[in-house]
């Protein structure tokens, strides 16, 4: 298959490039490098043996993803291009709703026009909001809390209803847990811009010397140990979910809305202790206030992504850490 992966030069985008790759599949990265680097298209070339098709262009430029489906007759489209930054989206909802609602909304555009019929999304369990029951199945309600959180709601609705009007067109809507880890190269990893908003590139970065205290926000929750819980899933099984899910989509010829997620919950605490153990340095820690609209704890139930998708989750916390700690180590200052 011959798959446009927007957003293919970012984080979760290039760990899918690899098995994509590797899965006899072409690809096309279609990223406007916002937030990303494109040296990762070297780095892809070295795990696999095989070059990505490079299209720098904007996603909400309808013409210009139309343009590059056209020239190298995709089939399929995986649509990772967005902004993530919860805080941010707080500070500047339009570029939210402009980069990933709108931006999704080309996409489409350029799909109905070339006759693109898969359609994988990169959603969030963000859209579950407040749980009213753990584990989150796909059948919980959904009510994102923030901007960013509304914006991959706002695009699921937008897909799904694509998908009912274009009944030929399948979509995959995957909401992620939280990703981390990188490729068992260290060629490959999270290289964010700035001071790092999420756990585990600040928890490395505190090992890597960069940082002198991660800070805890609040130690006050209703958890084991008083800090938040989340379900961490390494990014190499969070991109083989995406192979499985064009896979079923083919086989199947059925739309659908899965987890992924391992189904296991670790505190902020537990991720210090397993980096610290992975990287051999102390991780001074300092407990903070609880960070806004940070909800206690939730994790996935994972029944529906095996079922579905034959997918689950191989790699421990200990796989998480080795390699995320790998990454950091080999490349300090990220992609340069
Ligand atoms: P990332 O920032 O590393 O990757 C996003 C990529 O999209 C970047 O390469 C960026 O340059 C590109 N991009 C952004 N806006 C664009 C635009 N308008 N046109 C073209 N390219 C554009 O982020 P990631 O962690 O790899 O996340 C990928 C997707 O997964 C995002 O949609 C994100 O919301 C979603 N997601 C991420 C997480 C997470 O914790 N990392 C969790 C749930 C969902
Ligand atoms: N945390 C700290 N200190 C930090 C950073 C985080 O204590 O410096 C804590 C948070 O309070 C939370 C946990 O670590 O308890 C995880 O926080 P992250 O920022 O790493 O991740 P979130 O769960 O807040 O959100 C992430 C992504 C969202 C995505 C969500 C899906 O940032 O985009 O996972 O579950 F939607």
């Amino acid at each position: 298959m011959k798959i446009l992966v927007t957003g293919g030069a970012g984080y979760i985008g290039s760990h899918t490039c690899v098995e994509l790759l590797d899965g006899g599949h072409d690809v096309v990265v279609y990223d406007n490098l916002c937030n990303a680097n494109e040296g990762v298209l070297d780095r892809v070339e070295h795990i696999t043996g095989k070059r990505p098709v490079f299209v720098r262009g904007d996603i909400r430029d309808a013409e210009a993803v139309e343009a590059a489906l056209r020239q190298h007759a995709c089939t399929a489209i995986i649509h990772f291009a967005g902004l993530k930054a919860v805080g941010e989206s707080v500070e500047k909802p339009l570029m939210y709703y402009d980069n990933n609602v709108v931006g999704t909304m080309r996409v489409l555009e350029a799909a109905a026009k070339t006759g693109v019929r898969q359609f994988v999304f990169s959603s969030s369990a963000t859209v579950y909001g407040e749980p009213k029951f753990l584990p989150f199945t796909e059948e919980h309600p959904t009510a994102a809390m923030n901007p960013y959180g509304k914006t991959k709601l706002a695009a699921e609705g937008m897909i799904e209803a694509f998908a009912v009007a274009v009944p030929t067109c399948k979509v995959a809507l995957l909401r992620y847990f939280n990703p981390v880890g990188a490729h068992e190269s260290g060629l490959i990893g999270e290289d964010p811009k700035g001071i790092p908003n999420n756990l585990m590139p600040y928890v490395t970065q505190v090992a890597a010397g960069r940082r002198t205290h991660l800070n805890v926000w609040g130690n006050d929750y209703d958890t084991p140990d008083g800090t938040g819980v989340r379900d961490y899933v390494h990014v190499v099984d969070l991109a083989k979910g995406h192979v499985r899910a064009l896979d079923t989509m083919a086989e199947k010829g059925e739309s659908l809305t899965v987890n992924l997620g391992t189904g296991k919950g670790y505190s902020v605490l537990e991720i210090v202790k397993a980096v610290e153990v992975a990287s051999g340095k102390t991780i001074p820690t300092k407990i903070g206030p609880r960070r806004f609209g940070d909800l206690p704890a939730y994790w996935a139930d994972t029944a529906l992504a095996e079922k579905l998708l034959g997918w689950k989750a191989e790699r421990d916390l200990a796989a998480m850490c080795r390699d995320s700690w790998n990454w950091q180590s080999k490349n300090p200052d990220g992609y340069v």
